[in-house]
C-alpha cells in the first residue's frame, strides 16, 4: 500500500493545479496596428513549448506578473508548433501592463480554455469566415489551420473589414492571401485616407457586409459561416447570412463575456445555464436563439 505522503506526491504530479500558469517568454511584439499588438510567446519549459496543443477558437488566460490576468484568444494555429500568438487590444489594467512589457520579458499563461471551433465538423465543407476589427484574432487561428490542411476543406472564403486601412490586422499576410487562387479573400475598409508614408489603399471601401455582394452563389447546405466581430457587427452579418438561408446551426459565433477562472468554477461568465468559458466562446446562432442573452 502507498504511504500517505507518496500518494499525495503521486496525485500532485498527475493533477496539475489549473490556476497555475506556465511561464512564457515574449519573443516578438508586432506593433503594426496602434493599440492592437501581436504578441509571440514561447513557453519556458521546452517540453510544453513543443507539445502545447489547442483548437482554433480557444483562448488563454494571460498573466502579467504582479498585475493580473485576462482572457485572450489564440491567433496562431496549432498546426504551427513552438510559438503561440495572440493579438491584444489595449483596454484596461492587464492589457496596459502587457503593453509596457518588452521582448524577452516573461508572462504566465493558463489554458487553452473554451470549446474552440468544431474543426472536425468543418472538414469536407465550404467555410465562410467573416471578421470585423479585432474579430480577426480568433478567425486567424482557424484560417491558418485551414491553410495548413487545405486539402481537408472545400471552398474557403474570408471577408474582413476594419475602419481604416491602418486598422487591418495581419494586413501583409491577408494581402498575400488575396492573391491565392484556393482562397477567396476580400478586404474592405470603411474609410480610406492615406497617411504620409502609408501605402495607398486600392481595395474595397465599405462595410464588411458589402463584401457579401462579391461572393459567388453559395451552397449553404454544405457551408459553415464562422463570424467574429464587435457587437454591432453580429446584427448586420446575421441578417445577411439569414437572407442567404443559412441554417442557424451552421452559423458559428465567437462571443466574449467577462471571465475570471476560465474553467467553469467562478460563475462570472454564466449566461442562463451556459458558462461561456466552457460551453463557449464559440456558439451557434441556434444557441443564441434559444438563449437570447448570449447576443
Ligand atoms: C474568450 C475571450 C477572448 C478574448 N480575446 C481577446 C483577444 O484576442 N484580444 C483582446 O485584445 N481581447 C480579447 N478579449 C477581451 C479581453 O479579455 C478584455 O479586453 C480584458 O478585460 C482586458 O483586460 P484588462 O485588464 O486590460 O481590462 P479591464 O481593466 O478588465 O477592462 C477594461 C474595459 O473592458 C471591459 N471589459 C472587460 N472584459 C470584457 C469583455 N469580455 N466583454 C466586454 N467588455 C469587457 C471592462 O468593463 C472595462 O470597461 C477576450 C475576452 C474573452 C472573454
Ligand atoms: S470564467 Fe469562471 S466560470 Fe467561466
Amino acid at each position: 500500500m502507498l504511504r500517505h505522503s507518496t500518494l499525495d506526491h503521486t496525485l500532485k504530479a498527475k493533477v496539475r493545479n489549473p490556476y497555475l500558469p506556465h511561464l512564457a517568454r515574449i519573443v516578438r511584439i508586432d506593433r503594426a496596428v496602434q493599440d492592437n499588438y501581436v504578441f509571440y510567446f514561447r513557453f519556458e519549459d521546452p517540453k510544453i513549448a513543443e507539445t502545447f496543443d489547442y483548437k482554433p477558437g480557444q483562448f488563454l488566460e494571460i498573466t502579467v506578473l504582479g498585475t493580473g490576468e485576462a482572457p485572450i484568444s489564440l491567433s496562431s494555429s496549432p498546426t504551427r508548433k513552438g510559438i503561440v500568438e495572440t493579438c491584444v487590444r489595449r483596454m484596461g489594467r492587464v492589457t496596459n501592463a502587457l503593453y509596457r512589457l518588452k521582448e524577452n520579458n516573461v508572462v504566465g499563461i493558463r489554458g487553452p480554455f473554451g470549446n474552440g471551433y468544431p474543426v472536425e465538423e468543418l472538414k469536407g465543407q465550404n467555410v465562410l469566415m467573416v471578421a470585423g476589427g479585432l474579430g480577426m484574432a480568433p478567425i486567424r487561428s482557424l484560417l491558418n489551420y485551414i491553410l495548413d490542411r487545405r486539402y481537408e476543406f472545400n471552398d474557403v472564403y474570408l471577408l474582413y473589414g476594419a475602419r481604416y486601412p491602418e486598422d487591418l490586422l495581419f494586413k501583409e499576410e491577408l494581402t498575400l492571401l488575396s492573391q491565392r487562387a484556393d482562397v477567396n479573400c476580400l478586404l474592405a475598409v470603411e474609410q480610406s485616407y492615406n497617411l504620409p508614408g502609408n501605402p495607398i489603399w486600392n481595395g474595397k471601401i465599405g462595410l464588411v457586409t458589402d463584401l457579401f455582394d462579391y461572393l459567388p452563389e453559395l451552397d449553404v447546405s454544405s457551408t459553415y459561416a464562422v463570424i467574429c466581430g464587435p457587437p454591432i457587427f453580429y446584427k448586420f452579418v446575421l441578417e445577411r447570412l439569414l437572407k442567404l438561408k443559412f441554417s442557424k446551426n451552421r452559423i458559428l459565433m465567437s462571443l466574449e463575456r467577462r471571465m475570471e477562472c476560465g474553467i467553469g468554477k467562478c460563475g462570472h461568465c454564466a449566461i442562463g445555464y451556459k458558462y461561456t468559458c466552457l460551453d463557449g466562446p464559440v456558439f451557434t446562432y441556434w444557441d443564441a436563439v434559444n438563449l437570447p442573452e448570449l447576443l
